[in-house]
Order: C-alpha cells, then structure tokens, then sequence
C-alpha cells in the first residue's frame, strides 16, 4: 500500500535548497527542490541506488527505512528543454539524489546519499550535506554520524571535505562477497563547530 500521510519530520522544518548554501558552482542552472521520499518514490529511487552503487540497498531495505519514519529526502531537478529525465517519474523531473538518516538523541546518523550517476561530480552530494547539517542543528543534534566501506573513495573525499572525521572502524560491518566482508570506516562532524561545507 502506498503512504500518502508525511512523517512528521517533513512538516514544516526542513530547509528550502535556498537555505542549505549556493547552489553548487559547476551545477546546470536548473530549479531544484528537497522533497521528502514516500512509498510513490521506491521504484525511481531504488532504480537511481541500482545504478549508481556496487552495493545498492534493495527496495526492501528502502521501504523499511520509510516506514520506520526515519528522515528520508529526494532532491528533485527541473528537466530542461529537450532532456528526457531517468529514471521517469509522473512529474517529469529528474530525481538527482536522495539521502536516508536516523534521528537519535542530540545526533542524527547518515545512512543512504546517492547521487544519480548522471549528476554526480557537480557538488549535489555537498550541498545533500549542508541541507542535513543545517536540518539536523535545527533539530537540536550536535553530531552527524556516519559508517563508510573501507574501499569507497570517492565517498570518504566527500565527507573528508565536507568536514568528517574518521573516528573508528567497525571491523567487517558490511558484507562484501558471499564470503568475504569489509571494514566500515566510522565518521562524525561537530555540528557545533561547524557547518558540512
Ligand atoms: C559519493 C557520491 C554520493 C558523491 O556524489 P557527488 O554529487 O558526485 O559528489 P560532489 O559532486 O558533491 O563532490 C564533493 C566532493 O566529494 C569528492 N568526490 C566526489 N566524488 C568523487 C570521486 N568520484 N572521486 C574522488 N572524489 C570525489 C570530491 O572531493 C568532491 O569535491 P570536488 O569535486 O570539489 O573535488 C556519489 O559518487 C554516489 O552516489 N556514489 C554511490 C553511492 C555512495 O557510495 N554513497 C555513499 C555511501 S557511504
């Protein structure tokens, strides 16, 4: 069944694009807005986590997630004249990226940001991060948790220059082949101290 009902994390509190920082420099001039993810999303959404992710989420995972109530945010894109958004969805807009988070107390924990692989590299990831960064003070957090695989580069130069910091490993946290797992690198930032930037 699908959810029509928000949680009540949307209502009301979450920054528009405007206030999460500039639009990234080296990003297509293009309207933009943060929507929270429901149920209507999964099959774009776990399209775009397919695509982009040697180890996707399954759309199980997804929907789980949703229905935990945890904070779940879709960054949506206008298409431009003569563009074809993929993976289709009823609005016509591209959806460019998603992230999944946990709110805990005083903290909020990252779990799932993704950026469709025809977006990624334009700062989309960052400004992802300032939007939850300024969301989750909003909330009162003073930390930002995340786990990342040992072996994902491109995502830990992304925290690394957002402001994370590597604080520990969670030794063979997550699955890598049938028999092998691989080590989570564990990452915070003091949202006290400052900003993801
Ligand atoms: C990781 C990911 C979210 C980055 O999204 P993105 O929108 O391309 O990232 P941004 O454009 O905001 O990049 C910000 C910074 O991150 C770093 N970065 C991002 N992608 C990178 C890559 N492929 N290689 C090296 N550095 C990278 C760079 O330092 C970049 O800054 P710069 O472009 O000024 O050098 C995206 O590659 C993705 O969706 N990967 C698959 C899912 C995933 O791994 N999620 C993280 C799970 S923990």
């Amino acid at each position: 069944m699908v959810s029509t009902t928000l949680p009540t994390w949307a209502s009301g509190l979450w920054p528009a694009p405007t206030e999460a920082g500039p639009a990234p420099a080296g990003a297509i001039d293009r309207p933009i807005a943060f929507e929270p993810m429901s149920e209507a999303d999964l099959d774009a959404v776990h399209a775009v986590e397919t695509s982009a992710y040697g180890h996707p989420w399954t759309r199980k995972h997804l929907r789980d997630s949703l229905q935990a109530g945890y904070p779940a945010v879709m960054l949506l894109g206008e298409a431009l004249p003569g563009e074809h958004p993929h993976p289709p969805r009823a609005d016509g807009r591209w959806l460019m990226g998603y992230f999944v988070a946990m709110h805990g107390v005083e903290e909020v924990h990252l779990l799932n940001i993704t950026v469709s692989p025809v977006h990624q590299r334009q700062g989309w990831a960052r400004f992802m991060l300032q939007a939850l960064a300024l969301w989750s003070r909003g909330q009162g957090a003073h930390t930002l948790w995340l786990e990342v695989r040992e072996s994902n580069a491109p995502a830990r130069r992304l925290y690394e220059r957002c402001g994370f910091q590597a604080v520990g490993v969670r030794r063979g946290y997550y699955p890598l082949t049938t028999l092998q797992r691989e080590d989570a690198i564990v990452m915070s930032l003091r949202l006290d101290e400052r900003a993801a930037t």
